[in-house]
């Protein structure tokens, strides 16, 4: 073997072999014994095996903090403030904290271990938050990239009353090792589904070509398969005013507005508000649910759905607006949307569309603070 190359193997080896060493002698040696976990000044008490980290030794015990990456700190997902003494950040923890993050104590708790009594500030609504047994029951192909994936919960989560949240809100998928892919990963879902059907979680997922989840969604599940969801999470939901909503989505960004939209049909929730909703897509094949969202239109006069393509193909005969997405919003609001009743954005999709919507709306009289989003990052 080259020298070259060598040199490179021999550390490597050494590196891992020494990380086993200490992994292992950290075991053996620092046995932590059992430890509390005190959250929200006292409203629980969890009395855990210490020496773990906080985000996995919080899972054992069902209270699921969200996670995008599965406790690699890779995602940021999983912040915690912490109240007691768990030493000074880390260099893995500082490029997902701001500076007033840092001063509050708030960590990633799959980058601190549990060693000793511990005291946390937690949400209250990370409580509710449960790890689902379900059976995909359908996969529907919406577009070439797009797949509608139904899941019905296990028949004991249906018994114990299935799964309860807030239209917008997101589930994780845990995706098991699968070819290459060695570790379980999870990745966020807006649910599509609405909170009526309490037996089944519905996704729009599209694949990211090389992306590890959408890859085993698109090329490896099937119908019959066990899949396990963790959730609900998020705060991107219809907030209760009269404010005109105002949503943009582009691709999977439609499956939190369905969800928003069908439990506004089946509830009556939101009829009397005016709702505009703004829909990107390149050209028709990259379109879906139109039919159902025109079904939306005629029964809500106040609904009002406007599909755009960027770049319409001759054979898409396509009548509907034409342009970038935020070249139609900005028209809307000129010429269209009524000026008379406060508004409120919602938007979802990818953090490019996000940040350019947010510019147009901002321009046209939306503050900041009433425009709500999920960057499907
Ligand atoms: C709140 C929230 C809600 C969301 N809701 C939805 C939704 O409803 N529908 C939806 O489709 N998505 C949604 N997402 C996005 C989703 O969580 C995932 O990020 C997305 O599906 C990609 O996951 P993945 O595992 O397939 O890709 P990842 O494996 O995470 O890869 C992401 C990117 O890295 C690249 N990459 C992967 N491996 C490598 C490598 N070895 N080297 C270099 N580059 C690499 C990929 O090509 C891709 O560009 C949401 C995200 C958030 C935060
Ligand atoms: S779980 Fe992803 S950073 Fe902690």
């Amino acid at each position: 073997m080259s020298p070259f190359l060598l040199g490179p193997l021999v550390v490597g080896l050494i590196s891992s072999v020494l990380a086993l060493v200490i992994s292992i002698t950290d075991r053996i040696v620092n046995d932590y014994g059992e430890v509390n976990i005190d959250i929200n000044g006292g409203k629980k008490i969890l009395t855990v095996k210490g020496g773990s980290p906080l985000l996995g030794t919080l899972a054992f015990q069902n209270i699921f903090v969200p996670s995008a990456c599965g406790g690699r700190g890779s995602c940021g997902a999983c912040k915690v403030r912490v109240l007691s003494d768990v030493g000074p950040h880390l260099p893995t923890e500082l490029p997902y904290l701001n500076s007033e993050e840092v001063a509050r104590n708030v960590r990633l708790s799959c980058q601190i271990k549990v060693k000793k009594n511990i005291a946390i500030e937690l949400p209250e609504a990370l409580f509710n938050v449960r790890k689902f047994k379900t059976t995909v029951e359908q996969i529907r192909n919406l577009t070439y990239d797009i797949k509608e994936v139904y899941l019905r919960l296990s028949d004991e989560a249906i018994a114990a009353g299935g799964i309860s949240f807030t239209p917008g809100q997101y589930a994780q998928l845990v995706v098991p090792p699968y070819g290459d892919v060695k570790e379980s990963v999870q990745r966020a879902y807006s649910m599509s589904s609405t909170p009526q059907d309490r037996e089944h979680i519905e996704l729009l997922i599209r694949l990211v070509p090389g992306g590890i989840a959408t890859t085993w969604v698109h090329q490896y599940l099937k119908e019959g398969d066990p899949v396990e969801v963790v959730g609900p999470f998020g705060e991107f939901f219809v907030r209760d005013t009269d404010a005109t909503m105002i949503f943009v989505a582009g691709g999977s960004g439609m499956a939190p507005f369905k969800s928003i939209l069908n439990h506004m049909a089946q509830t009556g929730q939101w009829t009397n508000r005016e709702i505009w909703y703004f829909f990107g897509a390149r050209s028709r094949r990259d379109m879906f649910y139109l039919d159902e969202m025109a079904d939306l239109e005629r029964r809500f006069p106040n609904f009002h759905f406007v599909p755009a393509l960027s770049e319409p193909k001759p054979e898409d005969a396509w009548t509907g607006p034409v342009g970038l997405i935020t070249a139609v919003l900005d028209s809307y609001f000129k010429e269209k949307i009524g000026k008379d009743k406060p508004m409120e954005g919602y938007l979802c999709g990818s953090p490019g569309m996000i940040d350019a919507c947010v510019k147009v709306m901002t321009a046209n009289g939306i503050s900041q603070d009433k425009i709500y989003y999920d960057k499907f990052a």
